[in-house]
């Protein structure tokens, strides 16, 4: 068993202190020590887009960061959408509106990527948003209906909307 050492992370504006094993990612600090276990893990490889989180306000996969390297770095998940009087994202709207999911896993990957994808300026058309959302894998098929909430979503976003 080696050593824990503290660790402060700033997690939806609040901030979380903890103690870890060195080698701990980000995704494991976020589900099993700050209680946040919206950021799903399905491959733990960089394979599968279900762990995608901010840090700065730009999509990172949190299985392949160390918690240690987003110290004194703003992280966003997918429990920190909603504004203060607690309505939802756009985005997050925009997903319930289109069906944008079944069985939810992939969603929160989904949804902070898609937020990140807007905010690139990738999201123009549908071909563009399929590209740019390539590194995010839905088992049970939802990727058409993926697109249009993005597209929507990204409309919303040119009228006013905040993202
Ligand atoms: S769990 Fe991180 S990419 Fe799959
Ligand atoms: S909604 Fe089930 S994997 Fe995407």
């Amino acid at each position: 068993m080696s050593a824990l050492h503290p660790l402060t992370l700033e997690v939806n504006g609040r901030r979380q202190d903890l103690r870890l094993d060195s080698r701990t990612t980000l995704l494991d600090a976020l589900r099993e020590h700050a209680f946040l276990p919206g950021t799903k893990k399905g491959c733990d490889q960089g394979q599968c887009g279900a762990c995608t989180v901010h840090v700065d306000g730009e999509r990172v996969l949190s299985c392949l960061t160390l918690a240690a390297q987003a110290e004194g770095r703003q992280i966003t998940t997918i429990e920190g959408l909603q504004n203060s009087d607690g309505l939802m994202h756009v985005v997050q709207a925009a997903f319930i509106e289109h069906d944008a999911f079944q069985c939810g896993y992939c969603t929160p990957g989904q949804i902070m990527s898609a937020i990140a994808c807007i905010r690139e300026g990738h999201a123009n058309s549908k071909d563009e948003i399929r590209e740019y959302m390539s590194g995010n894998i839905c088992r049970c098929g939802a990727y058409s209906n993926i697109v249009v909430a993005v597209h929507d979503a990204a409309d919303r976003v040119k009228k006013g909307a905040t993202l």
